[in-house]
């Protein structure tokens, strides 16, 4: 009996210093103060506004965006473009429409219901001009991924020159945050990219916060919805508790008093 205890014992220590090891190994991601964290964590209007462009001009033309609409953009919560804008933004990009009544298919600029447009027609597409790796759709990402936000910004940041001794073939490139170091995309950010409409200043680090709080919106639409329940289930838990004391007292009253 006691032997059993004594290997199970050396079991734990083992397993307890086989992880540590591994945290050891892992490297911390990277971390920013984003607004939406926390309780009462709220999307940054101005980054969501952003993020969008960055996604829009960087990131879509290999991206896809598949469960977005052009009209989520005005809609509460998100980046809370002007219905205008968002109809203008929708106009920018042709979609494929018909049959019309000469059975014939025909385009037309995207209206407010359109899904976001993809930049291939399909997978096979996306590899062929990826060098054989597909670009995730990005309306999920930050929820697929675990480090969600903090990955997504690490990896945008975390392009290096590879270490001594790495040889990386064409197309390849040496990332500190992927998963075993090679990703097969290019640095897709660097200073001064793109230009903001806010005339905020497009650092790299502000371009992958913008793109990253974007993601994040896209991933969860109604994340502030959720932190708005959450903060009133947790007072109505508050209430109740006080409630259900003092009506404890009140009950108990009689016989404490009686003893
Ligand atoms: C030229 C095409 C191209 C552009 C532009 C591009 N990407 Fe990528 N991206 C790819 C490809 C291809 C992969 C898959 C890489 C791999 O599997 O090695 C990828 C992978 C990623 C990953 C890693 C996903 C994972 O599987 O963990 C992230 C995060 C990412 N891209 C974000 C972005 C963001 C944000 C932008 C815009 C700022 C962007 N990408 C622009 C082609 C692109």
């Amino acid at each position: 009996m006691k032997n059993i205890f004594k290997i199970s014992y050396l079991i734990i220590l083992l397993l307890a210093g086989t992880c540590q090891s591994n945290a050891a190994e892992k490297v911390e991601l990277l971390k920013t103060d984003w607004s939406f964290k926390g309780l009462f964590g709220k999307f940054d209007r101005g980054s969501l506004q952003r993020g969008y462009q960055v996604y829009t001009e960087v990131c879509s033309s290999c991206h896809s965006m598949k469960y977005l609409s052009y009209r989520n953009l005005f809609e509460p919560g998100g980046p809370e473009f002007s219905e205008d804008q968002a109809k203008a933004i929708a106009a920018n990009f042709e979609v494929t429409d018909g049959p019309n009544s000469d059975g014939e298919m025909f385009i037309r600029p995207a209206k407010l219901s359109d899904k976001f447009v993809m930049p291939f027609a399909n997978v096979k597409a996306a590899q062929a001009a990826n060098g054989g790796a597909y670009p995730p759709d990005m309306s999920v990402l930050a929820k697929a991924r675990s480090g969600g936000v903090d990955y997504i910004y690490s990896v945008l940041l975390g392009y290096e020159d590879p270490p001594n001794g790495v040889t990386l073939d064409d197309g390849v490139y040496y990332n500190k945050y992927m998963y075993g170091n090679n990703i097969k995309m290019s640095e897709p950010l660097s200073d001064n990219l793109i230009e903001y409409r806010d005339g905020t200043i497009a650092s790299k680090e502000q371009m992958a916060k913008d793109v990253t709080t974007f993601l994040m919106w896209t991933a969860e639409p109604h994340l502030e919805t959720r932190h708005k329940m959450g903060f009133k289930a947790i007072l109505y838990l508050i209430i109740l508790t006080i409630l259900v004391y003092f009506s404890m007292k009140k009950i108990w009253s009689r016989i404490e008093s009686e003893v």
